[in-house]
This record gives C-alpha cells, structure tokens and sequence, in this order.
C-alpha cells in the first residue's frame, strides 16, 4: 500500500527532526531529506505537500544552501517554509529578506491580520510563538500577501493561490503552543492529508515485505540487547516468520544484576521467541584484562562480540538476513554546515557483521523514531517492562567502572546499581528519568565504620534527564530519596564507603562516565 507522504527538505535547522515528529504524530508519514535532494526524486516521491526547515543560514549569504530554481515551478504541491524556509521561497520568488536591525529570539506575540487566511483557521488574533532568527522576510513576492505580524515584522505571509505559505515561528516547538494546529491546518486543509499512518498499519505492511523479501524457506538471526528498539524489531519478525528468526541474546557479563536470566526468560515465556541464550562473560573478561582505555574497552567489547555472534549464527546455518533495530535518526542523512562531527565515543554495535557473515540487512524500524518504537511495540504487546527501560549501553556496566574491569567490581556495581533502580522504582522516579545508574570510581577514600577506620570505594550516582540522550540535565531528585539510597548502599554493600551524586549536564560532560 502507498502511504500519504509529506517531504521536509533540510537546511540544517536544530529543529528539522522536531517538524517530522509534529507530522507523524498527526498520522502522516513523511521523510527528511537534504535541501538538494533532485527535483527527479521530489516527482517521484509524489508527496502531498513539502516543508522547507529552518537553518542557521542567511538568505543573502552567497554560499547559503538553495533549492534548485526550477523547485518552485515543478513541486506543484503545497509548500510551508519555517523560518529560513519562508526566507528562502520569499527571495526566490522575488521578494526580499534582510538581516534583523533588532533580532528576535524566543517568545513573541503574533498577531493575525484581517483576512481569511488558510493556515490560520479556526486560530485565535493573538498567538504566542517562538523565534529563532537573525533576518526577516521585507518585501513580499508577487502573489503573495501578509497574513501575520510581531511588532513591525512580517511572520506569515502566503499566496492562496499557489499554496505556498511561510512563517517566521516555529511551529514545531513545544514554545508555540498552537503550533500543532497551524501544522494540521496545511497538512490536513491544504494539503488535503487524511492521516493514513498508525502503528497498526505499519506492522501489517511490515509484515508483507518480511515475509516477501525473505521467501518461504530462508532464516534470519537477530542480535538482541534486551533493549526496546532491538526487542520491537525482533518481535515484529517474529510475527512476519515465526521460528524461522533466530534470536541470539549474549551475557558479556557487563549486563546489570540478574538481567541475563531474567529477560531471557521475558523473550522466551512472554515474547515467545526463538532465542538462544550464550553466556559469554569469562570470554569478554578475558579480553578485557588490565584494559583502561575507555576507546580499548569498547573496541575490544565490539570485536568479542562480533566473534561470538558470529560462531553461535553460524552453527544455524541457511541464514541470509540479519535483523538490526536502526532508528530513523541513524538514517537521516544531516545537512552539516559546519563539516563533518568528530567522533566522542566509538558506540559498540554489530557493524562489520553483515560484511564478515555475508549476510543482508532487514531493518524494520529505520522508518520510525524512538516514541513511534514505544507505540509498536505497545501495539505488539510487549511488556511495558522492556518498553519504558532506560536506555542502556552496548559495552555495559564496563564503561561505568572507570579503570580496569574484573569480575569482582562488575559484581560489586551490579550490587549498587540494583539498590539505586530500586528505590527509583519505589519513590515513582523511575520514568521521570531518561537513564539513571551507578559508577564505580577507582579511587579508596577514609571513612568510619563502628570504631574502625575505612579505606574502600567510591561510587558516583548519575541520574539525567533528556528528550533523546544528544543533550541532558542532572535531574534534581530530591535530596530525602538521595540520602536514602545512600545510606542503602553504604550499608549493604561491602567495600562502598562514600557516595556522590553528579551534577553534570551534557554538554560539557557526557551521559556516560567512558
Ligand atoms: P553519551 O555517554 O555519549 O551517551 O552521552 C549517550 C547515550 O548513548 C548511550 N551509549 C551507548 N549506547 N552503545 C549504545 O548502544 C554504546 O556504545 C553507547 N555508549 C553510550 C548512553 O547510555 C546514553 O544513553
């Protein structure tokens, strides 16, 4: 089945995956692509309607980015420019734009003009949004009119008759309150949009392609973490071909407490799938010996896995696909003004697997975001156990014990780290959290115990909030819960005489510690 789809080209705007989020959530598949995507591809995509993205440019900057001159004629369809986007389409069309003598960032009052105006229906005069630019729109092109206002500057303009409209705002930020709106209104009554994507439909046309593309009798195997976005991928599999994936689920021994046994047996009794379990600890601790460098730990935890999935996939045999839960924001090919992003932290995943074992890729999420995952896999029936798990990483409970690892500190963190989880379970502080853990610090400090001195660990406590792990808060957890897991863990775990809390945000820490 053809969805309806919506195109957001991106000029490199903090807020394009915002804009796709906003459409999705009002049932309506669409795509983020560069600026410079070929007009042959935007005719072949046959979207509904396209929304041009912000971006920290300026319309009058000779490298600013462009979409082709012959865009505007061939796209035939609605366009909606945010920002940079309205900029754009409004020089490009004969108008102008100039930098701000006054700029506006943040809150603003727009007010709406007379007039019937589409964008605007059933909207209040007076609308509270929120900028986030340097220029602004001067002189309009021909054709269009000015259908909004903050102050002297112009914020919406558009010419009804070719369906091109434009607004200075932000209507995708949670800070414009009736942004949503505005957004239906071009989906829905300009574009003439019906919303014909829901989780329903979704798992279903998934289910058609996975049983086309890997026929009657070929097997897949799936690496699971016992995380959401690999569980959501594995379960939808598994619907499309039963038995014939093969899960494969690794103890690295870096897992946290009893973690192994107990989602193994979620994937086997609740899930029903096909999943072999391989305790590999001893072999990861192994190469793990006296390694410090937090760069060494992750490489030579990728690499160990990659051999043991490896062996354990190829005692299977008849296999041809692997199964990898990729989100849509590893696939979307940004806009980098700014070149190219260097690398902070090697994340540890399967990649080099398909090319080693000669297998193909079937990525079943690598349309979706991480709240569409949620709402799969809730459809999928997945306990809410696995889906509201914080977010936990690849190397595990080895880039949290900072220093070498063995087997008698991972125990020791496990231990702390469990009393921690627990008590945010407890107090409801579990999902007010986006992740929340412990840290073992290799540094002995003085303490008093009874009559005696200490001279044992410490342990960091780090608990954030964050909308997707890019950027975060400590969170302010009240400081009655803190002094209680502290007293917890001091008491109940040998060889822990003093707890901290981190008070980082990221930037300029990171989430991690490694
Ligand atoms: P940082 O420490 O970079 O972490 O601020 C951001 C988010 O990513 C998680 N993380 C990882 N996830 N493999 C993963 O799958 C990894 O190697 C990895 N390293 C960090 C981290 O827990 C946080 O949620």
């Amino acid at each position: 089945m053809q969805h309806e789809l919506v195109l957001i080209l991106d000029f490199g705007s903090q807020y394009t995956q915002l804009i796709a989020r906003r459409v999705r959530e009002q049932g309506i598949y669409c795509e983020i692509h560069p600026f410079h995507l070929a007009l042959e591809r935007i005719s072949e995509m046959d979207p509904k309607g396209i929304i041009l993205s912000g971006g920290p440019s300026s319309v009058t900057d000779e490298d600013a980015p462009r979409v082709d001159k012959k865009f505007y004629a061939i796209a035939k369809v609605p366009i909606l420019g945010i920002c940079y986007g309205m900029q754009l389409m409004a020089v490009d069309l004969g108008g102008g734009s100039e930098p701000a003598v006054r700029r506006e960032y943040g809150r603003a009052e727009l007010k709406r003009l007379s007039g019937k105006t589409d964008l605007f229906t059933d909207l209040p005069e007076k609308l509270e949004v929120w900028m986030s630019h340097g220029d602004h729109v001067t002189d309009l092109p021909e054709g269009f009119s000015k259908t909004a206002t903050t102050g002297d500057v112009i914020t919406a303009i558009e010419d009804s008759e070719r369906k091109m409209y434009g607004v200075q705002f932000h209507p995708e930020v949670s800070h414009t309150p009736k942004g949503s709106e505005i957004l239906h209104n071009f989906l829905f009554d300009i574009c003439g949009c019906k919303g014909d994507w829901t989780p329903k439909q979704f798992i279903d046309e998934e289910i058609a392609k996975i049983r086309e593309i890997v026929g009657e009798e070929r097997r897949v195997v799936c690496g699971l973490s016992g995380g959401v976005d690999s569980t959501v991928a594995a379960a939808l599999v598994h619907e499309a071909i039963g038995d014939r994936q093969t899960c494969i689920f690794v103890n690295n021994g870096l897992l946290r407490a009893n973690e192994f046994e107990e989602t193994l047996k979620l994937y086997k009794d609740s899930l029903h799938l096909n999943v072999v379990g391989v305790d590999a600890s001893e072999e990861f601790y192994d190469v793990l010996k006296k390694v410090v460098d937090p760069e060494k730990k992750r490489k030579a935890i990728g690499n160990k896995f990659i051999d043991v999935f490896d062996s354990e996939a190829n005692k299977i045999g008849g296999v041809g696909w692997l199964v990898q839960g990729t989100l849509y924001p590893d696939v979307i090919e940004s806009v980098s003004l700014r070149g190219s992003s260097v690398t902070i932290k090697t994340h540890h995943n399967v990649g080099g697997l398909p090319e080693k074992m000669n297998l193909k890729l079937i990525e079943p999420l690598r349309e979706l975001f991480k709240d569409e995952v949620r709402r799969i896999g809730a459809e999928l029936e997945i306990p809410e156990e696995i889906l509201a798990r914080h977010p936990f990483p690849g190397p595990g409970l080895a880039v949290r014990i900072l220093g070498d690892i063995t087997p008698d500190k991972v125990d020791l963190l496990q231990r702390v780290d469990k009393i921690f989880l627990e008590e945010l379970k407890n107090e409801g502080l579990y999902d007010e959290t986006w992740q929340a853990f412990a840290v073992l610090l290799p540094i002995q400090s003085v303490g008093v115990m009874g009559d005696f001195r200490t001279y044992e660990k410490t342990v960091a406590l780090r608990a954030i909030t964050s909308t997707d792990g890019m950027t975060a808060d400590w969170a302010r957890l009240p400081h009655e819960f803190l002094a209680k897991v502290s007293s917890r863990i001091t008491s109940e775990t040998r060889g822990v005489n003093r707890v901290v809390y981190d008070i980082s945000s990221k930037p300029p820490s990171t989430i991690e510690w490694e």
